[in-house]
């Protein structure tokens, strides 16, 4: 086995010891400079090769895309640009790679273009900085919640129920769609399929975890939930990874605090442990943004946009505050927005959501208590009898980013949701047992990871921010 060096690890090594790096070819010039690049970094190491000591043929493999190992002493480097370079002694090609056909030229590519591509977008800078970033907020998540001594529950991904209420799901099922075995009544007998009942992916795992922390404390989840919207926005996936947290004990103020400070915690720890990633980010943006119209252009450089969510207290507000805002606002009365805010009871739209952040307030908001018409059927009651205990995060450029509640822990008024809301009670009977059983107060909420991936890297489209996106009309890989 040769011991190979990361590229991440040799731009701290000591000079003028021997190395051996293995990674792709991103550029090579002059038959003499090879921009190599294995992932560990944004950053490519130069290696340089002799001419003379290196055969005709070997010479011609090296192409944009190939995969090499290079053996060589590390020297300060010479040339602009760099600080150390490889002074290459052995190359060997690992892969070749046809550049005549190779999709990725050394060249800027537009997103739409390597969305056709996915499976060989982690090759591309943009896209291995983002999968980067991606990780580390995943890892910045298990850590925080570890660290606070919350249990990671796993809510499974197939059940029988509608977490939402919102009738979104994907159907599993095993029978033959052709000719499904039949009900007296010509219904489809689902007792004949492969659970034995019918069955869906799940559109969020707060329902499971709830009944997890009425006898753990505090959990929290992170796993893929999948909705069958037909929502073919930049902000909508079919399949998008969620994060719930769930405590019991806990009221919508406490949750409230723990939304704004696990948020803050991420931002943070990203920016400090992905400090080249995000400055590569930045600069992306930038040059994206000189395409645009100055109007839409973002006000900020995205490290300080990150900087600024964290360092101010986000606006706390309800909903009947944000109507009248809303209502009284300039784009209202010049019927700017899509959709005119009339009265209370109307649902707010995206736009509505980013004028108060973007525009109003200028700093994320939590909006609360919103009318129980326009909410899930779990949410505690407030005792004006027409509001609930909802909080939803806004963030700039993003709109919605957590959607959480203090859930309804008294048996007779969920009931009472539930019927009104038509929703399956007596599917759902072992999730009104905790509120049997020992009910007490709590609050969760969920936390879109792809939306959070989004605003940290200042990518425009969700699309981007996920290996494998799928969206209505899309599932491939
Ligand atoms: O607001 P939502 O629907 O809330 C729930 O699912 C609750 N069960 C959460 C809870 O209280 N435990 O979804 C939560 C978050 C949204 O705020 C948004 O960030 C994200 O999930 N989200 C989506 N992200 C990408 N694509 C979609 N189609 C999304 N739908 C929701
Ligand atoms: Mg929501």
């Amino acid at each position: 086995m040769i011991h190979r060096t990361r590229i991440k690890d040799i731009f701290s090594a000591p000079t003028s010891q021997s190395y051996t790096v293995m990674g792709w070819v991103r550029t090579f010039r002059n038959n003499q400079f090879i921009a190599l690049n294995d992932g560990s970094t944004i950053s490519n190491l130069q290696v340089v090769i002799d001419m003379e000591s290196i055969d005709q043929a070997t010479l011609k493999r090296i192409t944009t895309g190939a995969a090499i190992s290079a053996h060589g002493t590390l020297i300060q480097s010479q040339g602009k640009g760099q600080s150390v370079e490889l002074s290459c002694e052995t190359l060997e090609i690992l892969g070749d790679c046809d550049a005549e056909v190779y999709p990725l030229q050394p060249k800027r590519h537009s997103l739409e273009f390597l969305r056709e591509i996915a499976h060989l977008r982690p090759r591309t800078n943009t896209f291995s900085a983002v999968f980067r970033v991606r990780h580390a907020l995943a890892y910045g998540i298990h850590k925080f919640f570890n660290d606070r001594g919350f249990v990671y529950w796993h809510s499974p991904i197939i059940t029988g129920s509608d977490a939402e209420g919102a009738g979104e799901m994907f159907q599993v099922t095993t029978l033959n769609l052709l000719n499904p075995p039949k009900a007296e009544d010509g219904s489809i007998n689902f007792k004949k399929d492969f659970f034995g009942k019918s069955t869906n992916l799940t559109v969020s795992g707060q329902l499971e975890g709830e009944l997890a922390a009425l006898g753990l404390g505090q959990i929290y989840t992170f796993g893929p939930t999948f909705r069958a919207e037909n929502s073919n926005t930049s902000r909508h996936l079919a399949e998008f990874w969620m994060i719930e947290p769930e405590v019991a004990f806990f009221d919508l103020e406490d949750n409230m605090n723990l939304a704004e400070d696990m948020l803050k915690y991420l931002i943070n720890y990203v920016s400090e442990n992905c400090k080249e990633d995000l400055a590569f980010l930045e600069q992306r943006l930038i040059e994206e943004e000189k395409q645009k119209p100055q109007n839409e252009r973002s006000e900020m450089p995205l490290l300080e946009k990150l900087k600024f969510c964290i360092e101010q207290p986000f606006e706390r507000l309800t909903y009947t505050e944000a109507i009248e805002i809303l209502k009284n606002s300039t784009p209202n009365k010049k019927g700017k927005f899509q959709y005119t805010i009339d009265a209370w009871g109307a649902d707010l739209q995206s736009e509505h959501e980013r004028y108060l952040v973007e525009k109003h307030f200028n700093k994320p908001v939590i909006l609360t208590n919103y009318p129980k018409e326009i909410k899930a059927f779990y949410m505690k009651m407030d005792d004006d009898g027409k509001t609930v205990r909802a909080m939803d995060v806004l963030f700039p450029g993003i709109g919605e980013i957590i959607g959480g509640s203090q859930r309804e822990e008294r048996y007779g008024h969920l009931m009472k949701r539930m019927e009104e809301m038509h929703i399956p009670v007596e599917e759902m009977d072992w999730f009104l047992d905790t509120r049997r059983f020992g009910s007490v107060p709590h609050a969760g909420f969920g936390l879109g990871f792809e939306r959070l991936v989004q605003f940290v890297t200042g990518m425009s489209n969700i699309r981007d921010v996920i290996p494998f996106p799928r969206f209505p009309g899309n599932a491939e890989f």
